[in-house]
């Protein structure tokens, strides 16, 4: 399976760090953030990567890893037009990569200690509806959550005041073809992005939305807290 890595944005919330370089390419203890998320998809057997980015910094990205070739990898790059215009505006940006197979999607600040190798290849395999990734936080409403009725969802809730569980939608998705087609129908939402939350909902209503939960450690690191949680995990990891 192919893999994209979600890189746009500004990331204001790193604020004056993001003024000199992209937010993921700042440091998370010994490596520029967008290692985390590469080694997860490359530990699943992907060797296919698009990276989208923003135009700030794009070269950035490319002086740090090239073509991929180095790695074994094939590395390329798109450039999302508008800053900020959501998670599945910067998705949209793939549709000719994926070329109508299914991919793996995951943001480009979130940190992940466990493989995905067995979910990723099983849905390679299938390759049909949507599949999601779950973890159990004490501090829900920062994230998209998820509602269930009788170990299914039934919705995910963009940052909700009142969270309906503490189950996070963490940042890796997959997808089957028809995502693009499904981000097409979207419109903007109230802070003018468009939400990849509104896509898990379309896939909900078609029954096509999968889920698993995550094991190990799992965070951002969009924020000064979490940037630095996710830094002393390294560390941790790094130790042991
Ligand atoms: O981290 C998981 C959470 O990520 C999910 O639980 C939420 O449902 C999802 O909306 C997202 O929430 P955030 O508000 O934390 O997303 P943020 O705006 O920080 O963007 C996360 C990454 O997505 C960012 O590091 C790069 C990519 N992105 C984001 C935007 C807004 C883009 O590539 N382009 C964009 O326009």
């Amino acid at each position: 399976m192919k893999g994209v890595i979600l890189a746009g944005g500004l990331g204001t919330r790193l604020a004056p760090l993001t003024s000199i370089t992209n937010k993921h390419l700042l440091p998370v203890y010994d490596r520029p953030m967008i290692e985390y998320p590469l080694s997860t998809l490359t530990d699943a057997g992907i060797r296919e990567v698009l990276i989208v980015c923003g135009r700030e910094h794009a070269g950035h990205f490319v002086q740090h890893l090239g073509s991929g070739k180095d790695r074994g990898l094939d590395i390329s790059y798109a450039v999302q037009e508008r800053d900020n215009a959501g998670i599945a505006d910067a998705l949209s940006y793939a549709e000719r990569f994926a070329d109508g197979n299914p991919i793996a999607v995951i943001l480009g600040d979130n940190i992940f200690e466990d493989d995905f190798s067995r979910p990723i290849q099983a849905f390679a395999r299938e390759g049909k509806g949507a599949h999601i990734f779950l973890k159990k936080v004490p501090y829900a409403k920062r994230f998209g959550v998820a509602r269930l009725q009788r170990g299914k969802i039934v919705a995910i809730v963009e940052k909700p005041k009142r969270p309906p569980s503490p189950l996070a939608v963490t940042g890796l998705y997959l997808y089957a073809s028809d995502v693009f087609a499904k981000i097409r129908t979207l419109s903007p939402s109230k802070r003018g992005e468009l939400e990849i939350t509104d896509v898990q909902n379309l896939y909900i209503a078609e029954g096509a939305l999968g889920h698993s939960k995550v094991r190990g450690f799992w965070s951002d690191a969009g924020t000064f807290e979490s940037l630095h949680h996710s830094s002393s995990w390294a560390r941790k990891r790094k130790a042991a």
